[in-house]
């Protein structure tokens, strides 16, 4: 079953969205299989926006994810990647639209309230930068 990484960002933790951005992935219908808060080491932020390396924001991006704590989390289901990131809108908040999570709790570029993996392959190599495997829960639930 395929698995994104979803993570509120600093805005939304100081904002209290935590329990309404998880409201909204629970009510789709995808499962939660990890979940904690935690501050980002500036390694870890560096890895996780290797690929903004080269852009002028980057130094901007890695202070703002470090700056607070953030709510990472697991995610598992049917497309989930590409589906939580229709859930989440566009990264400009000229072209997110409401119902969406930035087109309802965004106006920033930066501080735009949540991250999600771009592909399943990002997923893989996200989800291992903040998870220890023991911290899914990956088998089913006794019935
Ligand atoms: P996200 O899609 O989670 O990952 C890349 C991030 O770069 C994106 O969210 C934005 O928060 C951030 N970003 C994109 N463009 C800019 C910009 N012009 N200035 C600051 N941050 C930006």
């Amino acid at each position: 079953m395929e698995k994104t990484f979803l993570m509120v960002k600093p805005d939304g933790v100081q904002r209290h969205l935590i329990g309404r951005l998880v409201q909204r992935f629970e009510d789709r219908g995808f499962e939660l299989i990890g979940a904690k808060m935690f501050r980002m080491t500036k390694e870890q932020a560096e890895y996780h926006y290797a690929e903004h390396k080269e852009k002028p924001f980057f130094g901007e991006l890695v202070d703002f994810i470090i700056s607070g704590p953030v709510f990472g989390m697991v995610w598992q289901g049917e497309n989930v990647v590409a589906l939580s990131r229709v859930m989440m809108g566009k990264t400009n908040p000229l072209e997110a639209t409401p119902g969406t999570i930035r087109g309802d709790f965004a106006v920033d570029k930066g501080s735009n309230v949540i991250h999600g993996s771009d592909s399943a392959q990002s997923a893989e190599r996200e989800i291992a930068n903040f998870f220890r495997p023991d911290e899914l829960m990956l088998q089913e639930p006794p019935a």
